[in-house]
C-alpha cells in the first residue's frame, strides 16, 4: 500500500459547552502520539476539530438566547485556546460548519446513495439528544438512554435510512482479518458482539430542526449529526476536493476515541466507507474514561474537572505527564487533585527535578559550569550507563508505538533512576584524590549530563516545553530535539564542551498540605470565573448558615492599576485600594477586560482569602465576577451608586 504519512485524529468535540479534562485527555494523548511519531521520523498529519451541528447544539444555543452560529463561534474559540495552552501540535482544525466539510458530507451521502444504500421510510423510536443517538424501546434502561442515562424522547418522523444491515457480514469479516482495526482487544470484542447481535438499518436524517447539513436533494431533512461528524476525518484530508492530498492521507492510521463513541467509529463509520467503496482506517482506539470520586463526569450535575485551573496551578507539562502516566491507556482512571499532586511530587519534582538540579549544581561547583562528554577511557562504567540509556529509551519507544504510554514513561524513568544510582555510586561530591580522580569526577558528571540529554528526548512527546528547557539547562540547543531519537548516540555531542546553565527547579514541588488547607477559591483565584475555581470536587452543600457566610470578608475596592501577567492570555495583575491599604490580586479576566479599562472601577473583593502564588505573582484576595454563558465569560461586579473603597459587602 501507498502512504508514508501517519494520519491521526481526535474526536471532534461538541461545542455546546466548555472543554473539560476528558476532552483535554484525548487531545493530549493524540498530541503525544503525534510528537512521538515525528521524533521517530514519521511524516505526521494530526487533525482535531469541532462538531458543531445537531440538536444538542441547537438546544444549548436556544437556552442561552443565541443563534447556534453565535454559540459555536464563541465556544470553539475556548477549545482552540485550550489546545494552544496545552501545546497541542495539531496540523489542522476542522469545524463541521466549514464549506470543505459540508462538501465532503454531501459527496459521501451521494456515494452511499449511488450504491443503493439509502432509502426513505418512517422512523419510530427513541432519541437521546445528549448522545445524539437512536434507541429502541428495549435498549432503554429505566426509560433513559443506556449509554449515559440521559433523558430520551419519542420520535416518529420521516427519515432517510442507511442499509447498515447489509454490512453485518462484511464488518465481522473485517474484524476477523484485521484485529488491529479496533483496539484494545476488549473493545474489538464489544464491537463484534454488537454486530453479531444483529444490525438494523440506521436512520440518517432528521426533520423538525434545521441546524445541520441538508440532505442533498431534499432539504426538508438534515443529515444525522453522526453521519455529518464522522466525515470530518475525510473532509479534512481532501475527500471530494483534492484527490492527490486525499490519496496521500487516507486511510487514517489512527482514530482516537473514548469508549462511549466506539460504536459510531467501529461499526457505522466502516460501514459508510465500505458502502462508498473507500478504504477503512487502520485502527480505532477506544480509550477509557477519567472518573472522579463521585463517578462519571457530568456537566449537567456540575461534576466535571476543568483543566484551566489545573494548568494555572500546576503548569501544562505536569498535567500532560500526569494524564499520560496515571491512566492505563484503554482502561478507566481515577482523577483526583491528590493523585495529580502525588505524581508531580514523586516523579517530576523528586526524581527528575532533583536529579537535574543536583547535577547542574555540581557541574557549577566542581567544573565551573563546563562539561565534556563522558570519556570511557577515564570512566569505563560510563558505557554501562550508556547501555541503560539505550535500553530504557528503546523500551519507551516500543511502548509508545503500541500506545502504552504509562508503561513507556515508567521505562524512561528507569533511566532517571539509573542516573541517580550512578551518581550515588560514583560520588562526584567526594573530594578528588589527585588529577586522575578529578578527571574521573568530570566523567561522572559528563555521564549524568549525557544521560539527561537522553531523558530530554524521552520526555519531548509528553512534556515538550520541559524537554526544551532541560536541553537548554544542560547547554544544548533546543533544536537538537528536531533531529529525533535516531540522532542520539551515547557520548557524541555536536559541540563540546557544553556550558550548563545555573541550577533551577524544573518542576517545583507542590506543598500538598498547604494546597488542601487553602479554601477552595484561593488556590486558583486567577481562574476563568468565580464558580470554577478548583477541581477538588468537594461537595458544595446546597445550604450554608449565615455564620458560615459571615466568615467570608467581602469589601469594596477601587482598582488603581492593572497589567497583564507576563506569558498569559487571561491573567491580569490588579492593584486595588481598600481604603486602608492596597493589595495585589491576580484575576483571570484579561480576555474580557483590557487592563486600562479597569482602572478606576469599584469592585467587590474577598479579602480574607489565603494568599496564592499564581504564575509568579502573589495574589491576595479575589475579585468577584459573574460567569456568563457556556464559555463562562467573567463580568465583574460593580455598584449602582458611588461607594467608597473598603465598605463591607454582605
Ligand atoms: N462530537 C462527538 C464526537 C464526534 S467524532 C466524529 C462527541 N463529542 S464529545 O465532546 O462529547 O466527546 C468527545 C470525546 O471526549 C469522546 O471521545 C469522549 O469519550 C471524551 N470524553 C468525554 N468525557 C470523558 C472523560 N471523563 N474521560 C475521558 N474521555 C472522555 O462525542
Amino acid at each position: 500500500m501507498k502512504k508514508d504519512t501517519f494520519y491521526l485524529t481526535t474526536p471532534i468535540y461538541y461545542v455546546n459547552d466548555l472543554p473539560h479534562i476528558g476532552h483535554a485527555y484525548t487531545t493530549i494523548v493524540a498530541d503525544a502520539i503525534a510528537r512521538h511519531a515525528r521524533l521517530s521520523g514519521k511524516d505526521v498529519y494530526f487533525l482535531t476539530g469541532s462538531d458543531e451541528h445537531g440538536q444538542k447544539i441547537e438546544r444549548a444555543a436556544q437556552k442561552q438566547g443565541l443563534e447556534p452560529r453565535q454559540l459555536v463561534d464563541r465556544v470553539v474559540k475556548r477549545f482552540q485556546q485550550l489546545w494552544k495552552r496545552l501545546e497541542i501540535s495539531n496540523d489542522d482544525f476542522i469545524r463541521t460548519t466549514e464549506p470543505r466539510h459540508r462538501k465532503g458530507v454531501e459527496d459521501l451521502f451521494r456515494a452511499v446513495k449511488a450504491r443503493g444504500d439509502i432509502y426513505l421510510d418512517r422512523y419510530r423510536g427513541w432519541y437521546c439528544t445528549g448522545c445524539e443517538s437512536f434507541y429502541t424501546v428495549t435498549q432503554l434502561v429505566d426509560g433513559r438512554c443506556p449509554e449515559q442515562g440521559h433523558p430520551v424522547e419519542e420520535l416518529e418522523e420521516e427519515s432517510y435510512f442507511f442499509r447498515l444491515s447489509r454490512y453485518q457480514d462484511a464488518l465481522l469479516e473485517h474484524y476477523q482479518k484485521h484485529p488491529e482495526f479496533v483496539r484494545p482487544e476488549t473493545r474489538l470484542n464489544e464491537a463484534r458482539e454488537f454486530v453479531r447481535s444483529g444490525l438494523r438499518d440506521l436512520s440518517i436524517s432528521r426533520t423538525g430542526f434545521d441546524w445541520g447539513i441538508p440532505v442533498p436533494g431534499d432539504d426538508r431533512h438534515v443529515l444525522y449529526v453522526w453521519f455529518d461528524a464522522l466525515t470530518n476525518y475525510m473532509a479534512a484530508a481532501g475527500y471530494g476536493a483534492d484527490p492527490k492530498r486525499f490519496g496521500k492521507l487516507w486511510p487514517a492510521d489512527l482514530h482516537l476515541v473514548g469508549k462511549d463513541i466506539l460504536r459510531f467509529h467501529a461499526v457505522y463509520w466502516p460501514a459508510f466507507l465500505m458502502s462508498a467503496g473507500l478504504p477503512l482506517p487502520r485502527t480505532v482506539f477506544g480509550h477509557g474514561w477519567w472518573l472522579t470520586a463521585q463517578g462519571k463526569m457530568s456537566k449537567s450535575k456540575g461534576k466535571v474537572v476543568d483543566p484551566v485551573p489545573l494548568i494555572e496551578q500546576f503548569g501544562v507539562d505536569p498535567l500532560r505527564y500526569f494524564l499520560l502516566r496515571e491512566m492505563t491507556f484503554g482502561q478507566d482512571g481515577a482523577y483526583s487533585d491528590e493523585a495529580l499532586i502525588d505524581r508531580i511530587n514523586s516523579d517530576l519534582a523528586n526524581d527528575l527535578g532533583n536529579l537535574v538540579q543536583r547535577t547542574l549544581a555540581m557541574v557549577h561547583s566542581y567544573l565551573d559550569g563546563q562539561v565534556e562528554p563522558p570519556d570511557e577511557n577515564v570512566l569505563p562504567e560510563s558505557a554501562s550507563l550508556g547501555a541503560l540509556a539505550r535500553k530504557s529509551l528503546g523500551a519507551y519507544r516500543e511502548h509508545m508505538d503500541s500506545y502504552a504510554f504509562s508503561v513507556g514513561l515508567a521505562a524512561l524513568w528507569d533511566l532517571v533512576g539509573g542516573i541517580n544510582r550512578f551518581l550515588v555510586k560514583h560520588e562526584p561530591w567526594r573530594k578528588p584524590d589527585g588529577k586522575d580522580d578529578e578527571a574521573r569526577r568530570a566523567a561522572v558528571l559528563g555521564s549524568a549530563v549525557e544521560g539527561l540529554r537522553w531523558v530530554a528526548l524521552g520526555i519531548a512527546a509528553s512534556m515538550p516545553e520541559s524537554a526544551e528547557t532541560l536541553l537548554e539547562l544542560l547547554g544544548f540547543p533546543k533544536k537538537e530535539l528536531q533531529a529525533g531519537y535516531d540522532a542520539l548516540e551515547w557520548g557524541r555531542w555536536k559541540e563540546k564542551p557544553t556550558r550548563c546553565k545555573r541550577a533551577e527547579a524544573l518542576f517545583p514541588r507542590i506543598d500538598k498540605q498547604a494546597y488542601f488547607a487553602t479554601p477552595a477559591a484561593a488556590s486558583t483565584s486567577g481562574d476563568r470565573s468565580p464558580n470554577s475555581r478548583r477541581n477538588s470536587m468537594d461537595t458544595v452543600p446546597d445550604q450554608i448558615t449565615i455564620q458560615e457566610f459571615q466568615r467570608i470578608k467581602l469589601r469594596t475596592a477601587k482598582i488603581t492599576a492593572a497589567e497583564r501577567v507576563e506569558g498569559t492570555d487571561r491573567l491580569l495583575k490588579i492593584e486595588v485600594d481598600l481604603g486602608d491599604g492596597k493589595r495585589t490580586i491576580v484575576s483571570g479576566i484579561a480576555e474580557q477586560y483590557s487592563a486600562d479599562s479597569l482602572v478606576g472601577k469599584m469592585v467587590v473583593v474577598v479579602t480574607n482569602l489565603k494568599p496564592a502564588r499564581i504564575r509568579g505573582v502573589d495574589s491576595n484576595g479575589m475579585l468577584l465576577a459573574a460567569g456568563v454563558g457556556a464559555e463562562d465569560r467573567p463580568i465583574i461586579c460593580t455598584f449602582e451608586e458611588e461607594v467608597p473603597p473598603g465598605a463591607p459587602v454582605r
